[in-house]
């Protein structure tokens, strides 16, 4: 009788939960899941050679890298860039609204633990069902497995498990990469020495461009001495694409130790590139930018300068790279350091480096 109950119940919340998720998705879309294949130790190994697979979810791309380990000690990268597309623009817009934000592990207290079991009931129902647990999980997995197959078919190797870096919305949550991992057919993999929910896409820069990681990281003791002599620093994080433009004023040491409160963020998804046609005149626009890129050290006069620039995204709009640094250098005084290569696969690459150095011993 209960059992009875509790199936019919959860068809109906399937039914009822299509219904509302779905409503302009083609059926063709809902693509079965990949089966989860049985997983290598810590890394994806195939014929004597390593590959540490890194993803990251950016505002309107994804990108995807993947370290390779030879056997004669040479390593080597591959990267791919995916633009996701108007829907999955829409999603990241709509995850980096406050009106967006909800009850999600981690909890603070078991109140929210309650109050999130609607929710996560839904979801468990949904993914019983070899679906999508949200539609935030569908359009995030298509990059995933786009992405996926790319590196897949360009490197002849079948991807078993990888870290994922996303960026660092406020209504973007573990949960919901975790599922899109899932979903995907990829082991979602917690890297050692995380402390955020997830990885945060400055985390990844920072690592992608080669700083805040150990030399030694096959010696966990080794790599933990190192940690404790990388100097902390405050640096901007500025990512700009198409449809964003993100600034964070966050200290960082060690790569997964970033330090980027919400209220050290602006993430403002109306200062996007594209939007340049829809200001009258240019110049207001170039205002608001510059005035987004200042407001976290204007609003915190006292908080140490940034020393670096860390540079993000697809760049679509041409001179800001140069409106940037000419901003930067008129409201310091001086020129910090840019870092301002590989805007679209930094943080991919940098999440394939977590990735080889391995999984917490928390990981799922
Ligand atoms: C690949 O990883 C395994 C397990 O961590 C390690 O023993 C092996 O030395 C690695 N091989 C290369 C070429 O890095
Ligand atoms: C950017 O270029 C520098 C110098 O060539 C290099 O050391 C660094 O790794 C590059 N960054 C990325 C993310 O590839
Ligand atoms: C984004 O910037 C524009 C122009 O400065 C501003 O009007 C808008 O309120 C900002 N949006 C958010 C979400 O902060």
């Amino acid at each position: 009788m209960f059992v009875c109950g509790l199936l019919g119940w959860r068809a109906m919340i399937v039914g009822i939960s299509l219904f509302h998720l779905y409503p302009a998705t083609s059926a063709s879309s809902l693509n079965p899941p990949i089966g989860q294949k049985p997983l290598f130790a810590t890394v994806n190994e195939v014929h004597g050679y390593n590959y540490s697979i890194g993803f990251s979810l950016q505002s309107s791309f994804g990108a995807a890298a993947a370290i390779i380990d030879k056997f004669d000690g040479q390593t080597a990268t591959v990267a791919r860039v995916f633009h996701g597309g108007a829907e999955y623009e829409r999603v990241m817009t709509r995850l980096s609204l406050e009106t967006s934000r909800h009850i999600a592990p981690p909890y603070d207290d078991d109140g929210q633990f309650w109050a999130d079991q609607p929710r996560k009931v839904v979801r468990e129902a949904l993914k019983a069902a070899q679906l999508p647990a949200s539609y935030e999980v569908l359009i995030l997995a298509q990059v995933i497995q786009r992405l996926r197959s790319e590196i897949e078919s360009t490197l002849g190797i079948e991807i078993q498990e990888a870290v994922f870096a996303a960026s660092h919305l406020v209504a973007l949550y573990q949960d919901d990469i975790q599922d899109a991992a899932a979903y995907s057919g990829i082991k979602y993999v917690i890297p050692k020495g995380l402390h955020d929910p997830f990885v945060w896409e400055t985390a990844a820069a920072y690592a992608g461009h080669g700083f805040g990681l150990c030399k030694h990281w096959q010696d966990d003791d080794a790599c933990a001495d190192e940690g404790k002599q990388m100097p902390s620093e405050t640096i901007l994080a500025v990512h700009y694409s198409r449809t964003a433009l993100t600034v964070s004023l966050t200290v960082i040491s060690q790569a997964l130790w970033a330090w980027e409160p919400d209220y050290r963020r602006v993430e403002n998804f109306t200062l996007g590139s594209d939007s340049i046609k829809s200001y009258p005149n240019r110049e207001d626009y170039w205002t608001d930018v510059k005035d987004t890129i200042l407001s976290i050290n204007t609003q915190f006069p006292l908080f140490p300068k940034p020393g670096k620039v860390l540079v993000t995204g697809d760049l679509d709009g041409g001179d800001f790279i140069d409106f940037l640094r000419s901003t930067m250098e008129e409201y310091l005084g001086t020129a910090p350091h840019f870092l301002t290569n590989d805007t679209t696969t930094a943080a991919a690459k940098g999440a394939a480096q977590f990735m080889r150095r391995g999984p917490a011993a928390w990981s799922p």
